[in-house]
């Protein structure tokens, strides 16, 4: 018999970056991303959809079945003058795949090396870093729609992204992300503006190159960002607040250190809640083993211990105490799995 393309493991733990403890009574390990399909079937409508696991808060630590894409295929298409297409599973791993881009010479995601997870979880939050979200380089995603039991391609325009969301976001468990297709350039197209990013390039002496920005960054982030391997985080646990521009006006006038960036849509800025968090005190404290970065305010970390609990109880205190001091609400980037916010 053919193989079905998909294992099924009794009683498994779930990897998580937050390092809480989480486990499946079944878990569908699915090698060959055409066999997600069946494996969703079989698996059941509340079967939870994991990528990398480095999005996710486990508030529930019991899963009946959960469903993870391991395929890690990539395949170069068309090349056009200019645009090199690069088709990749879902379950490649992201950094990986930004290495591979590189080294083959198609470029426009090296501002996103080092970001954890997978291919297929990177069009579902529209992850970004440095200037570039890897909206601007995908040109079709393959999702499998839960509900509806198609699969196909869907457009650019379709997927709806914005910061750090996209229409699968509104229904993570009902979109399966199979593949996504990147149209990437075949020649440099550096993008240098984000803050620090060209003083980190300064310190390497010759001009700047894709794989020079892609150390840069890596640089950065090692630099700027607790790394999950020494200490369980989901990156950023919020999400910089996007603000009417009045608002943000007034508080820069009270405020004047206040970081506003443009938020992408006119009448609106981008407020750092990097920022909001540690004038409230944040950075560095922790209630028992649920903590603030010492290293990034924005980014909520487990010293051990904690319980996923544990970090949304302090996550909620810290939005409060910035909508009672600034008026500004924060929402968490990573899905909550067994809560809401
Ligand atoms: N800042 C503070 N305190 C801190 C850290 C930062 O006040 O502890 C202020 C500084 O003024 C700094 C500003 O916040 O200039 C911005 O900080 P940073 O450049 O680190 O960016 P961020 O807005 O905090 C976003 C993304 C990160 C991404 C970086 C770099 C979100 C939610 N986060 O963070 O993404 O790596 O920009 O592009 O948009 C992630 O999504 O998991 C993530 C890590």
């Amino acid at each position: 018999m053919a193989s079905p393309g998909f294992t099924i493991l009794p009683d498994s733990p779930l990897t998580n970056s937050f390092a809480l403890p989480a486990r499946a009574r079944r878990l569908y390990q699915v090698d060959d991303v055409d066999a997600l399909p069946q494996a969703l079937r079989q698996a059941g409508a509340d079967a939870l959809l994991l990528g990398g696991g480095s999005n996710l808060l486990f508030v529930t630590e019991h899963i009946d079945s959960a469903v993870q894409v391991l395929d890690g295929r990539i395949e170069m298409s068309e090349n056009d003058g200019e645009r090199i297409r690069i088709t990749a599973s879902a379950g490649v791993i992201w950094h990986t795949f930004v290495m591979h881009c590189l080294a083959a010479g198609a470029y426009g995601l090296e501002n996103l090396a080092l970001i954890p997870g997978t291919v297929g979880a990177a069009p579902i939050q529209n992850i970004g870093a440095y200037g570039v979200e890897v909206m601007d380089l995908i040109e079709q995603v393959q999702v499998h729609d839960r509900h509806s039991g198609q699969t196909r391609w869907w457009s650019h325009a379709e997927c709806g992204f914005s910061y750090r969301d996209s229409a699968f976001k509104a229904d993570p468990q009902r979109y399966a992300v199979m593949r996504v297709k990147f149209a990437l350039w075949r020649g440099p197209r550096l993008k240098l503006d984000y803050a620090g990013l060209e003083a980190e390039l300064a310190r390497a002496s010759a001009t700047p190159s894709p794989q020079s920005v892609a150390e840069a960054v890596i640089r950065i982030r090692q630099r700027k960002l607790p790394d999950p391997q020494r200490i369980g985080n989901a990156g950023s646990f919020f999400k910089n607040p996007i603000v009417p521009q009045h608002q943000a006006d007034a508080l820069r006038a009270q405020y004047p250190n206040l970081p506003v960036f443009p938020a992408g849509q006119s009448g609106f800025g981008k407020l750092s809640a990097a920022w909001l968090i540690e004038q409230c005190g944040w950075k560095g404290k922790r209630q028992g083993d649920a903590g603030v970065s010492a290293e990034h305010a924005l980014v909520l970390v487990n010293h051990g211990a904690a319980r996923g609990s544990e970090l949304l109880a302090l996550a909620r205190e810290i939005a409060a105490s910035v909508a009672t001091r600034f008026g500004v609400a924060i929402e968490p980037e990573p899905r909550l799995i067994g809560a809401h916010w």
